[in-house]
């Protein structure tokens, strides 16, 4: 249990699922705040701590939205992704996936090459320093309208070389993403690698429908898809990666207890299953922490979790060169296992 614990400290990680918004730690909130003068509802770190008792999605995308208004200039983005960076360099994290929300911003008066500019210097910073490789995913607001949406989409436009992939997030019921097929069918054309929210709170239709729809390339949680078997078996066949956030879905009553997470499950009907930590700083934990509590909570043999940090590496928009050499470097991790 022990050495389990040290092999998931210790293995080098890549992470698909990952709000760069929601690494926002409350030290850095309340730093930028006073820096910029924005107000809040909270005074002190407890304060931000204690509003972070979530009953769904919805409650934590309030919070959320209102902790992304300390966000202002070109340095606060920069600050924001370095800090994660470093976190999971940390962690032994090698290559990173991560999601940006523009409208967010672009809503509130900031500019999306300011938001833009901040991320992409970290990124480029991470690259050269820390040998952290990334791809970056703009996501449309899937409350908003679609008109909004192709707004953002010809920012991503202008920006092409540094946003890899376009994707959809925020409150899911309701929302179904065939409201999204023709900007999703202008994002592909335009040679962005498409992703979607799909399954979290919504039915299983609604990851069908991102599949068939906005033909997505991976399914960012997907969950009730399990509740489809039909769904399931087409999922495993095609050997699409689905990108699970245990303690995301435990903070955000996905699951009500981590120990009746469908990741086994998921492993066992033969789904790329891969784990992530979604929003960290609000749901208690990065990467590392999710693989320790969903090995603790379900019993992950070494098997397990060999197989979910392989998935991650297969999973991920690498060239097929990049994953060669990271299936390499992870083996060859494996192999010298305890004495690297
Ligand atoms: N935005 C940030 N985190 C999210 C999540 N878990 N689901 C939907 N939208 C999000
Ligand atoms: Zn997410």
């Amino acid at each position: 249990m022990t050495d389990l614990h040290t092999f998931i400290r210790e293995m080098p990680k890549a992470e698909l699922h990952l709000h760069i918004e929601g690494t926002l730690e409350p030290e850095l909130m309340l730093e930028l705040a006073r820096r910029n003068d924005v107000q809040l509802p909270y005074e002190t770190l407890d304060d931000i701590r204690a509003a972070y008792d979530f009953n769904c999605l919805e409650d934590f995308l309030q919070v959320y939205y209102l902790g992304m208004s300390v966000l202002i200039t070109e340095r606060d983005f920069f600050d924001l992704t370095w800090a994660y960076l470093e976190k999971v360099k940390g962690q032994n994290v090698t290559h990173i996936e991560i999601f940006f929300d523009p409208q967010g911003h672009t809503e509130r008066g900031i500019g999306f090459d300011t938001v833009l500019g901040g991320i992409t210097r970290a990124l480029e910073q991470g690259n050269k320093e820390l040998a952290i490789t990334s791809r970056l995913i703009m996501c449309f607001l899937r409350h908003l309208p679609e008109e909004a949406a192709f707004d953002t989409l010809d920012h991503a436009c202008r920006c092409r070389d540094y946003i890899f992939g376009v994707g959809l997030d925020s409150s899911e019921l309701g929302y179904p993403p065939e409201n999204f097929t023709r900007v999703f069918a202008a994002a592909r054309e335009n040679g962005f690698t498409p992703v979607a929210h799909a399954g979290e709170e919504g039915p299983p239709g609604y990851v069908s429908q991102a599949l068939d729809v906005l033909k997505i390339e991976r399914i960012d949680h997907g969950n009730r898809a399990l509740e489809d078997p039909a769904l399931v078996h087409r999922i495993a066949a095609s050997g699409m990666a689905m990108t699970v956030c245990p303690l995301s879905n435990l903070r955000l009553k996905v699951v009500d207890d981590l120990t009746r997470h469908p990741l086994r499950q998921m492993l066992d009907a033969g789904l790329c299953a891969t784990v992530n930590s979604d929003d960290p700083s609000y749901f208690g934990g990065y990467i590392t922490e999710n693989f320790l509590a969903v090995q603790t909570a379900l019993s992950l043999d070494l098997a397990e979790i060999v197989q979910l940090g392989r998935n991650a590496i297969t999973g991920s928009f690498m060239s097929q060169a990049e994953k060669s050499i990271s299936l390499d470097r992870f083996d060859a991790f494996c192999q010298g296992f305890p004495n690297n």
